[in-house]
């Protein structure tokens, strides 16, 4: 059984609430990259410095304040073993500068990336919006990320365990750079696997992202099929999942489910941010004075959970369940996580819900899941996957 910790928790969560709750409770004030940034640039510090005494003790509180373990939470899936289901998702750490500490923060995985092969800076700022009320977020970032030769440096320089011996998973994400073409594609994503395959517990081929013009063609059954051989052909290749949008239509949503099961595809990650409005057109962004629907971007939070429900079940359904999922969008309290993992996720990953909830987001869902677990007679995780038992 999980300790309660409810009783001293949580200092990390408190002082999240108390200084960060109020710049999150507005859509203007501090830029939410700036924001971001600043947090990534001390997260990239701690990890690599992270065996400092001082800086190892700050460590073991926060891990003891975030982390639950428990043996119905862990899960063996495309040979990885995950000690919980909650993950980072991808896009937060985008060149992996705090690969070594994420697991602190009580996440059983985490995804860094996208990491593109040439560096690039990504469309012009601003290009992150905050919209507080509705518990989400704008984004058209464009992958700005430093590079797969860097984040490999990133990575060696935080001397982490190999495969295999971390105490949590770490999932790279990777996309086309923008100055590649749609025609030469796969050499791009092969390239940046290459290099890093060595860090990947697994890979993700993101093909979703609405931010880089003719990425989501690859979606197209005939192209993901032509990549995905590509990228088995390197000699060292992790478990590939793909990362698919939440915009497809039924057909394709079934098309790309085809595909992963002819081609030993690991697993499948619904869904990135959507370009659709999802009920928000009028929405003004404050920073532009323009309205959700004149601005570029995918939409991330709240919004979206519904729509990622759908996909979830429905590639639940086209895949018998063979696959493992892993649900994101618009989760960001127990009962959301629930949801996903009964409608067919597997794992469950947080972006737009961490950022307004904090860091106890992470031990609140673990908690609330073992609940959920106890209330319904469920052994373990894993037999509540797909159960589509309600959470009460
Ligand atoms: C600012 C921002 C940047 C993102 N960057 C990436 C990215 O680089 N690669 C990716 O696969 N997903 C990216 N995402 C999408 C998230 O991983 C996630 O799929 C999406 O936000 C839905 O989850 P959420 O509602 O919990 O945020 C990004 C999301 C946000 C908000």
């Amino acid at each position: 059984m999980a300790e309660p910790k409810t009783a001293n928790r949580l200092a990390a969560g408190k002082f999240y609430k108390h200084f960060i709750g109020p710049i999150l409770a507005k859509d203007d004030g501090i830029d939410a990259e700036q924001l971001t940034q600043l947090a990534l640039m001390i997260l990239e510090k701690t990890s690599i410095y992270r065996n400092w005494p001082g800086i190892a003790d700050l460590l073991n509180v926060l891990t003891t304040d975030l982390q639950r373990k428990d043996l119905r939470l862990q899960q063996k899936l495309f040979g990885c073993h995950f000690k919980n289901p909650i993950g980072l998702a991808a896009g937060f750490d985008k060149n992996g500068v705090a690969a070594g500490i994420w697991n602190c923060f009580g996440f059983g995985f985490a995804e860094l990336g996208t990491v593109t092969w040439h560096p690039q800076k990504g469309n012009p700022r601003p290009r992150l919006f905050r919209l507080a009320a509705e518990q989400a977020a704008l984004n058209r970032m464009g992958f700005n990320n430093r590079g797969a030769a860097t984040m490999l440096r990133s990575l060696e320089r935080q001397n982490l365990p190999r495969l295999g011996q971390r105490s949590s998973v770490i999932g790279l994400n990777f996309g086309k750079s923008k100055i590649t073409s749609i025609k030469d594609a796969q050499e791009d994503y092969a390239s940046s696997l290459e290099i890093l395959a060595p860090f990947a517990d697994y890979a993700v081929i993101n093909v979703s992202s609405p931010n880089t013009p003719g990425l989501r063609d690859l979606q197209n059954p005939k192209q993901l099929k032509n990549l995905i051989t590509r990228l088995k052909q390197l000699d060292q290749c992790p478990p590939l999942l793909i990362k698919i949008a939440p915009d497809l239509d039924n057909i394709s949503i079934d098309g790309i489910a085809k595909v992963a099961c002819e081609e030993d595809i690991a697993g499948l990650i619904a869904v990135n941010t959507s370009i659709n409005r999802l009920g928000l057109q009028k929405r003004v962004i404050v920073q532009t004075g323009s309205t959700l629907e004149e601005e570029a971007g995918g939409l991330s939070g709240i919004p979206l959970r519904e729509r990622a429900i759908e996909v979830i079940r429905q590639l639940r359904r086209n895949t018998q369940g063979k696959l493992p999922l892993i649900g994101v969008g618009g989760i960001d309290s127990p009962k959301s996580a629930w949801e996903r993992i009964s409608a067919g996720a597997s794992l469950v990953q947080l972006y737009t819900g961490w950022i307004f909830q904090g860091p106890d987001l992470v031990p609140n869902i673990l908690e609330g899941l073992l609940s959920q677990l106890d209330k319904n007679g469920f052994r373990n995780i894993s037999d509540a996957v797909g159960s589509d038992v309600p959470w009460k």
